[in-house]
């Protein structure tokens, strides 16, 4: 195992076979290793750095229904909210003084947002906090909508693929094309975003099969960001049921993500937060160079649930935002308060 690691380690590729013998056979000490390796990458190419966005969930409406997400639409004990234009101008603001330099605009895809309400969002957030930058996560959206965005000055967008098999793809969302979600990646892409695509770890009918699928997509797409969280049922689905995701194999994808992709920017996600009291500590020495704290609302945050148990630590941001920044220097790492785009990005 330690030979295959190390030739990931060097060359930043394994081909599917190694991968797979990889997945099947690592044991705890080679995952140490793995961790290891994925550690002094990202001292490589970012330092020990940990940049921060600030996560702005603005609506709940969505008119999807993947199977796992607490938001779906079928689900009619969600209790749904919009925040308001100026609402969003006003998180942003308090971010903006406790130094987030980055606002990330999520939510489901609901249409009551046209694409010319967000370009006025964007345009307004861009024109108040113009060295900040903006990123979007409201799901798959046309070519030309997409472009609009990014000229009306969105900076990075993020859309997991949440799997790489057509076929798990398919049974967890209804009524969707995967062909149609992998070509809004490379839309992104083309249109000169900063991408953030992404996937979950232990959803039901996943397999070391899948993940070599994600990771070859994740090679191929070379996107400038990737989201990895563990499946965590939400009690309102259809997967109330099932298993949640292990912080252990989380770990596990994040420090192959950090190998494959060496200049990534890797957030240690609230959902590994949620499963771990150590989890985002756990996913930083493990690769993960974000963290992505909640900004939305306190009367709104506990509707925007995409599963159960998410929750803040601090019920206020901005001690939010004093609590991650000790907590990230007690696990050795520092604060960088900067935009912190993908050093391999410029704008087109
Ligand atoms: N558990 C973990 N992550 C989830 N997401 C949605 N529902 C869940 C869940 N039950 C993730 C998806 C989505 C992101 C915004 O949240 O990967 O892309
Ligand atoms: Fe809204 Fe998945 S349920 S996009």
């Amino acid at each position: 195992m330690r030979k295959l690691i190390n030739k990931l380690y060097k060359e930043n590729y394994i081909d599917e076979i190694e991968l797979l013998e990889l997945l099947y056979n690592l044991n705890e000490n080679d995952a140490t290793y793995l961790i290891e390796k994925a550690h002094e990458t990202m001292l490589k190419t970012y330092g020990n750095r940990v940049f921060m966005r600030g996560l702005i969930e603005f609506t709940n409406y969505c008119k999807r229904n993947c199977v796992y997400c607490g938001i779906r639409a079928a689900n009619k004990k969600a209790d749904r909210y919009r925040l308001s234009i100026d609402e969003i101008l006003e998180v942003c603001k308090e971010g903006d003084r406790l130094g987030y330099k980055t606002f990330v605009l999520q939510g489901g895809e609901d249409e009551f947002y046209t694409d010319d309400k967000i370009v006025e969002i964007i345009t307004e957030i861009k024109r108040k906090f113009p060295y900040s930058a903006v990123t979007l996560s409201i799901g798959e959206k046309s070519y030309d909508s997409y472009k609009k965005f990014y000229d009306a000055g969105a900076d990075r967008y993020l859309l997991r693929h949440e799997t790489a098999s057509k076929e798990l793809y398919e049974k967890l969302h209804p009524n969707a094309s995967f062909e149609n979600r992998i070509q809004c990646l490379w839309n992104l892409k083309e249109i000169g975003y900063q991408v953030g695509a992404g996937f979950m770890v232990g959803l039901p009918g996943q397999s070391n099969e899948t993940f070599v699928k994600d990771f070859m997509f994740l090679k191929e797409l070379e996107p400038e960001m990737v989201g990895i969280g563990p499946f965590i049922p939400h009690k309102d689905t259809p997967l109330a049921d099932k298993e949640r995701g292990t912080t252990y194999n989380t770990i596990i994808m994040l420090a192959l993500t950090r190998l494959f992709l060496p200049y990534v920017l890797l957030p240690a996600t609230t959902a590994l937060g949620t499963i771990d009291p150590l989890g985002r500590e756990k996913g930083l020495k493990a690769g993960a160079n974000v963290v992505m704290p909640n900004l939305s609302p306190v009367s709104v945050r506990e509707k925007y649930s995409l599963y159960d148990g998410k929750i803040c630590t601090g019920d206020e941001s901005a001690q939010c935002r004093k609590c991650i920044e000790n907590r990230i220097n007690k696990a050795g790492f520092v604060l960088d308060l900067s935009r912190g785009d993908n050093l391999n990005w410029k704008r087109k």
